[in-house]
């Protein structure tokens, strides 16, 4: 067994710098914030701007490769350009392409104002990550704020100055495509990647974002979108103000609160209201209640969608609703640019909503110093990945691993064992996921069988086929789905491996040879089918450039597996939704009296999931003790006053190898004048141990974990007296508990 993997904080350090690992700053928000210090430039130039120049900087339009209604408008944008009627451009890549547009903008236009360049730069640009479900599973949001870190340094410099990313949707849908861009179904955990993420991209301070190694950021998509009936992509959200409040939306303000630039409107309805058409979340929450001062963009042509929704009777009116909803940027789509003028002096928009678009727009240029510096340095444009950034992918993916399964110790595979790898994925490059980058068809990934090539080393017996599995001490079985069956509109109605791997799972069990399944996949599978007949099984998701190197590290034990579930595995699709956050019900089962039969489930499933949430395991074992609490009553009105409490918790590596335990604190109000979930994460702690060593780990709640948003449409938090029951475990069912009484 090797070292138990390398210490977070070497690489990631040596990567980002930046001894301290975790963020710590909270400093006010970079680019969405008044207090840029511009707003007396803003206001000159939007009084010298003319209603189409106005109109112009709300529009985005994509450079190459549209598959939607825009397609590509590169002929339309250089014209818009040329006429200073154009804001923002996406899907432009390269320094010189970017300022050669640039160009156009900032020397042939009356006013000179620069355009602002978007991509998706989701888990990568030129070195790709893991896809963010899999750096959620590792528990660690550093992850996630290296992948930012990285990502922006490699896009900036090829002239990319804003992502729509981080993804913060929550989701209870392992049917929906998106779940492989999402952090899984908790909101807790997904704020804390998302405001990671955020400081990755953007760094911190007022000033980050003028610095050519950043990029301003996007939480999206704004909001529940995630929420999908039936998991099918762009579908009716129907949502209680209070689950929008605890469930959906509070990714989204720990990423505002973490300085995120721009936010992007979802394409779903929210109780029958479109998110591009809905005033309560775009201005009464986002706007009024948190104060975002940043643009609001639309996500593809979903100001057009008004109309298909059957909430727009033309473009125009698309246009309106949107711009008075609260959209400022108008993506792809341009009813307003086409309608505007006429709008405005019909009064069917107002000058002053107009200027406040327009201005968020302006404030994002002048944040990313565009003004002062529209162009970007070619001669330091960055060709692709370093070894550095190959190592930081490397081990983001080697700490997204979850081992599932490991019976009779087959993992780790010990050094000089014979190894029979097979199964579609063995020598695939289908390993990035969704959304890679530019540097997902330039810099294909490291495949599985490569790596454990790599791995076992000189005179290592690796074959590769199914002919030579019966001659191997250990088989390992590479399956999972292609990248095709991933993403966004790649809803499936059935979460079985894919195309005859099932049968092959099958014939692989009938030799007898001991085996491991890996998995690459983008969405949690229903395994019930063949978990049994494996000795072991990796969950390795879409790993990324690095995705071979860090299977092989985890199989032959040079990085011990310690990461945990962000979403729950379904026994059976008919299952759905299940998730750790549910509610008690009326009926619920109790294991302790099975002959009670009126009770809530099916009758051919039983009642829990194949794998629970926050569920992983390890080379090793961990022993974590029962809680304790720094106070066992504490008041509602010291709580809202800022007083926290404590809670500690021992955790000990019992066994003999070093490892890491990902600590997980839950809380459940029993008695409230909303139900609760039985359970909520609120705290979690990835600890590195030595075998036999042990650690406290302390957790420090306040009201914002003990209390819950109600059904009020303006918007109510309460902390109600009561007891309130802490779990403290190494997965959502956790046992070891603790009370506290809120007076
Ligand atoms: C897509 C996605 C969105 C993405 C945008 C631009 O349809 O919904 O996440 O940022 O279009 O590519």
């Amino acid at each position: 067994m090797g070292d138990g993997g390398v210490g977070r904080r070497t690489f990631l350090a040596a990567m980002t710098g930046s001894g301290a690992a975790a963020v710590a700053a909270t400093e006010p928000a970079a680019a969405g914030t008044a207090d840029g210090g511009h707003e007396e430039e803003i206001r000159a130039l939007i009084g010298r701007m003319t209603v189409a120049e106005k109109l112009g900087q709300l529009q985005q339009l994509s450079w190459t490769g549209a598959t939607g209604p825009g397609g590509s408008q590169t002929a339309a944008a250089e014209q818009a350009a040329r006429k200073g009627e154009l804001g923002s451009v996406l899907n432009i890549i390269g320094a010189r392409h970017s300022n050669a547009l640039q160009r156009i903008a900032v020397e042939e236009s009356r006013l000179g104002i620069p355009l602002v360049f978007g991509l998706d730069v989701i888990h990568g640009f030129w070195t790709t990550f893991p896809i963010p479900l899999a750096q959620a599973a590792a528990f660690d949001p550093e992850v996630a704020r290296v992948d930012g870190e990285v990502s922006a340094k490699e896009a900036r410099s090829q002239g990319v100055h804003w992502t729509f990313a981080p993804m913060m949707d929550v989701t209870h849908e392992p049917r929906w495509g998106r779940i492989a861009e999402s952090c899984g179904e908790d909101p807790y955990l997904t704020a804390a990647f998302a405001a990671a993420k955020t400081r990755g991209y953007q760094g911190s301070g007022p000033d980050s974002l003028k610095a050519k190694d950043r990029v301003a950021a996007c939480a999206k998509h704004f909001v529940a979108y995630g929420g999908a009936e039936g998991g099918r992509d762009y579908n009716t959200v129907d949502v209680s103000e209070s689950r929008l409040r605890n469930l959906y939306l509070p990714p989204f303000k720990a990423a505002l609160d973490a300085g995120c630039a721009t936010v992007m409107a979802s394409f779903n309805t929210l109780s029958g209201i479109p998110a591009h058409a809905n005033g309560h979340t775009l201005t009464e929450i986002l706007k009024e209640d948190w104060e975002f001062d940043g643009v609001v963009v639309s996500d593809w042509n979903g100001v057009g969608e008004l109309l298909p929704h059957g909430f727009a009777a033309d473009g125009a009116d698309a246009g309106r609703i949107a711009l008075n909803a609260g959209v400022d940027m108008e993506m792809v789509s341009t009813h307003l640019a086409e309608h505007g003028a006429r709008l405005l002096a019909d009064g069917r928009i107002k000058e002053e909503r107009l200027d406040d678009a327009v201005a968020r727009v302006l404030r994002l240029k002048h944040a990313l110093g565009l003004f002062a510096d529209p162009y970007v340095r070619e001669a330091q444009a960055v060709p692709g990945p370093t070894p550095e950034t190959r190592r930081a992918a490397r081990e983001a993916a080697a700490r997204s691993m979850v081992l599932l399964k490991n019976e009779g110790g087959v993992l780790p595979i010990a050094p000089g064992k014979a190894v029979a790898v097979v199964g579609p994925f063995a020598d695939s490059r289908d390993l990035h996921g969704t959304w890679a980058g530019p540097g997902g068809e330039k810099f294909p990934p490291v495949t599985v069988l490569h790596g454990i090539r790599d791995a076992a080393g000189r005179g290592a017996r690796v074959t590769y086929g199914v002919g030579a599995t019966k001659a191997a001490d250990v088989v390992v079985v590479v399956v999972g789905e292609g990248v095709k069956l991933s993403g966004e509109a790649a809803s499936r109605s059935d979460l079985g491996l894919p195309e005859g791997q099932e049968e092959l799972i099958r014939a692989v069990a009938a030799t007898g040879v001991p085996f491991v399944v890996v998995l690459l996949n983008g969405r949690p599978l229903t395994v019930g089918n063949w978990v049994d007949s494996a000795s072991a099984v990796l969950e390795a998701w879409h790993p990324g450039i690095e995705g071979g190197n860090a299977v092989a590290d985890v199989l032959f034990g040079r990085v011990n597996p310690g990461g945990k579930l962000p979403v729950s595995f379904p026994r059976t699709v008919g299952q759905i939704p299940v998730h750790y956050n549910h509610e008690n019900t009326g009926r619920p089962y109790d294991p302790k009296s099975p002959g009670n039969t009126f009770v809530t489930g099916y009758l051919d499933v039983d009642r829990t999931p194949q794998f629970p949430f926050g569920y992983g395991l390890s080379y090793t074992t961990f022993e974590i003790g029962e809680p304790r609490a720094s106070v066992t009553r504490i008041g509602a009105a010291e709580l809202k006053r800022g007083e926290r409490l404590e809670v500690e918790v021992s955790v000990r590596n019992t066994g003999e190898v070093a490892g890491d335990e990902v600590v997980q604190l839950y809380v459940h109000d029993p008695v409230a004048s909303l139900v609760q979930p039985v359970r909520r994460l609120r705290g979690f702690e990835r600890v590195a141990l030595g075998a036999g060593e042990s650690a406290d780990v302390r957790f420090s709640l306040g009201a914002e974990d003990l209390g819950f948003w109600t059904n009020a449409v303006d918007g109510r938090f309460v902390v109600e007296p009561g007891r309130i029951e802490l779990f403290v475990g190494s997965s959502s069912t956790a046992g070891a508990s603790c009370t506290i009484e809120v007076s």
